[in-house]
């Protein structure tokens, strides 16, 4: 009997702190400890250097924000302290390894590089309350952790709507709180340019503005007839840029070419092949002012005025690339590629001749030099390009990192031919696929629950051992075409991020979704303490 009774209050015990401990993304490794850790104006952060300082001004903000307090920093510790601290500790496949240690006394956060030591500091975010309470405490635990992906991704496109840079920031933050550190940050689309440009003011004069926009899906019942504008200027970039490595966050610019490019050409005509004909209008559209000359699109698709691979278009593009290379340090710089009809290629007497007198095999292979010339320059400049996986039609560009979204047969084959591959196939991990087979908010369709995105596996079955090292991560795409405002953004990535950072940080052999939506009832609560919104249908497939 007494046996029994033991028995069951172990169970109990190991119940109530199994709820306590509910760490996203799960870590390689925690071992519970009996006590706690308690939070109290007494408690000292030991935060030395640049870099671990960066870690503990978040964890600060962090406390500010939702607790409403910030913690001294301090050189020595004392009674009761949180120490961030970056030495060699255990190696990793990608050496961004930590280990924590809370006890009664003391937080420990050791980490072998920088960032690993703010992974460190998200961990301990995950075990702070998720209730507002006077009492701050922490469980005993042990951790060690390390991501199984360098590349952690989250892409916005802010073409098809733009976001406010506060919300850019919040952004960032949830990439960070989630171990992630890519922000794709797509800058450039049919309906919109967002990015400032001095070389070029009528980018943002003109390309940064429609006369409204469509109603309700793609043709739409009507048109808002709203003017819809928005762009960052250079300043406000650097700003974000520092936010981000403030984060240890890396922000790849896309500037896409030669397809989705008309908001650009509204600007300067002469970047079409075409300069004199007005902009078309597709099928069933109602548009808002002016019907004439080159407009920014008001709809959503692909649209057959491109880039005309000519002199002005590459010095155009040759001069926006040198102004983004001066804002964004990142190694790479996605050139798009996607989307990129050659029907108006096909009529042009300038493309036939080109493709003659370059020797090139199609429009294809004129697409493949067109890409081929950008990763030259850029090449030149010490950048690298990322590229949707059309880019690998008609020959891929020597150097390119492929960005495989047509599912992953695009990333199987660029791995095949020993390119970088970075995974975002829609079905896994396109947010802006409905998340539940009952949502009812209006979105472009698809159907991605969060168990999918939970089992996504990035690392395809097809690949060998040495082939799969080219599978530098994966990514989810955010395209807001059915998202005009941040709260609809927040709403299709919230729950799913959570699930991505899984997908990116931990061990796959661990997978277990019933563990995982355990430990997301914590999360949904932190996501209230967060202010933001997200969805609650449609958990397991087919709901
Ligand atoms: C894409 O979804 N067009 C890359």
């Amino acid at each position: 009997m007494r046996n029994i009774f033991f028995a069951l209050l172990a169970l109990i015990s190991s119940v109530s702190y199994s709820q306590e401990i509910s760490i996203i993304p799960k870590p390689v490794k925690e071992t519970i400890k009996k006590g706690e850790f308690v939070i109290s104006s007494k408690t000292v952060m030991v935060a030395e250097g640049e870099d671990a300082k960066k870690a503990a001004a978040f964890l600060n903000d962090y406390l500010q924000d939702f607790y409403g307090f910030q913690l001294k920093i301090a050189n020595q510790p004392g009674s009761n302290y949180i120490q961030l601290l970056t030495k060699k500790i255990f190696s990793s496949g990608t050496g961004d390894s930590y280990s924590m240690d809370v006890s009664k006394s003391a937080v420990k956060i050791e980490g072998n590089t920088h960032e690993a030591t703010f992974y460190g500091v998200q961990t301990l975010i995950q075990l702070l309350p998720v209730e507002k309470s006077a009492k701050l405490k922490l469980p005993a635990i042990e951790v060690e952790d390390y991501p199984r992906f360098k590349y952690r991704g989250l892409m916005l496109d802010v073409g098809r709507h733009f976001m406010p840079l506060d919300f850019v920031k919040k952004y960032i933050d949830f990439i960070a709180l989630h171990k992630m550190n890519r922000f794709h940050w797509h800058l450039t689309e049919d309906q919109g340019w967002r990015i400032e440009i001095k070389k070029y003011p009528k980018l943002t004069e003109i390309g940064s503005c429609r006369n409204g926009t469509i109603i309700g899906h793609h043709p739409g019942t009507g048109n808002d007839n709203e003017k819809n504008c928005g762009y960052y200027t250079q300043e406000q970039i650097r700003e974000v840029v520092k936010y981000a490595a403030d984060r240890y966050i890396t922000i790849i610019p896309e500037i896409e070419m030669p397809g989705h490019s008309s908001a650009a050409i509204a600007a300067y005509p002469q970047l079409s092949c075409f300069p004199d004909e007005s902009t078309a209008i597709a099928k069933g559209v109602t548009w808002a002012g002016d019907t004439t000359g080159k407009q920014v699109q008001q709809s959503w698709g692909v649209y057959d005025d491109v880039y005309c691979p000519s002199e002005y278009t590459f010095k155009f593009l040759e001069d926006v690339l040198d102004e983004v290379m001066q804002l964004f340090p990142s190694e790479y710089i996605h050139v798009g590629g996607d989307e990129c009809p050659k029907t108006n290629w096909k009529r042009s007497t300038f493309c036939q001749n080109l493709i003659k007198e370059k020797g090139l095999k199609d429009e294809e292979g004129l697409q493949s030099y067109f890409i081929q010339r950008i990763e030259k320059y850029l090449n030149s400049k010490g950048k690298r390009i990322i590229g949707w996986d059309e880019i690998l039609e008609g020959g891929i560009a020597p150097n390119a990192t492929i960005m495989s979204w047509r599912g992953e047969s695009g990333g199987i084959a660029a791995a095949k031919q020993h390119h970088n591959v970075i995974m975002t196939p829609g079905n896994y991990v396109y947010f802006d696929h409905a998340q539940s087979k009952k949502e009812d908010s209006l979105t472009i369709g698809g159907y991605l629950p969060l168990e999918t995105v939970y089992y996504y596996n990035p690392v395809p079955a097809e690949l060998g051992p040495a082939e799969q090292k080219f599978v530098l991560g994966a990514q989810a795409n955010v395209w807001t075409e059915y998202m005009s405002n941040p709260g609809k953004v927040e709403y299709m990535i919230f729950p799913r991020l959570s699930a991505l950072s899984e997908v990116l940080w931990s061990p796959n052999a661990d997978k277990n979704f019933d563990d995982f939506l355990q430990r997301m009832q914590a999360q949904y609560k932190r996501y209230d303490l967060w202010n933001v919104k997200y969805n609650t249908k449609g958990i397991r497939k087919g709901e």
